[in-house]
């Protein structure tokens, strides 16, 4: 069993696809061991994506996380990690395979719909940014 943190962005919830991201995360036997949804300032976003903070894109990515609400998640089961990662698609859409999430519903780099940690490391830091050990379940 391992947990993993899982984002639909800004996009994704204006788009109406916050059940499509949870259904296809569900449908692969996941479990949601967490749940909010929230509108980060443009601090908070700095905070949780510290990791790019030397990118050229980090200015651009940050306003765009705080630009609206988001749902933030924790998902568990074997390799969740990996599991999440495939399901979402490669950060580009136009490299991502078809039928995930991003190949579906990306409009560009940027706007990619969705989050997920990237290593045993990301999700140990991202999870606690946004549950604490009682809202976990
Ligand atoms: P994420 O962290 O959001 O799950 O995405 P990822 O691992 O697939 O990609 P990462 O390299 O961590 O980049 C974080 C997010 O920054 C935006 N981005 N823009 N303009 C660009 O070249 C560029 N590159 C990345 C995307 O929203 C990406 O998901
Ligand atoms: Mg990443």
């Amino acid at each position: 069993m391992e947990m993993t943190f899982s984002i639909v962005k800004p996009d994704g919830v204006k788009k109406n696809l916050i059940g499509e991201v949870i259904g296809r995360f569900e449908g692969q036997g996941l479990k949601i061991s967490a749940l909010k949804m929230l509108h980060l300032t443009k601090k908070e976003a700095e905070g949780f994506y510290a990791v790019h903070k030397a990118r050229p894109f980090f200015e651009s990515l940050t306003t765009f996380m705080s630009e609206g609400p988001i749902v933030a998640m924790v998902i568990s089961g074997n390799k969740a990690i990996e599991k999440v990662r495939q399901l979402m698609g490669a950060t580009n859409f136009k490299d991502a395979a078809p039928g995930t999430i991003r190949a579906d519903f990306a409009s560009d780099i940027e706007h990619n719909i969705v989050h997920g940690s990237d290593s045993t490391e990301s999700a140990s830091f991202e999870i606690p940014y946004f549950f604490s050990a009682m809202e976990l379940f």
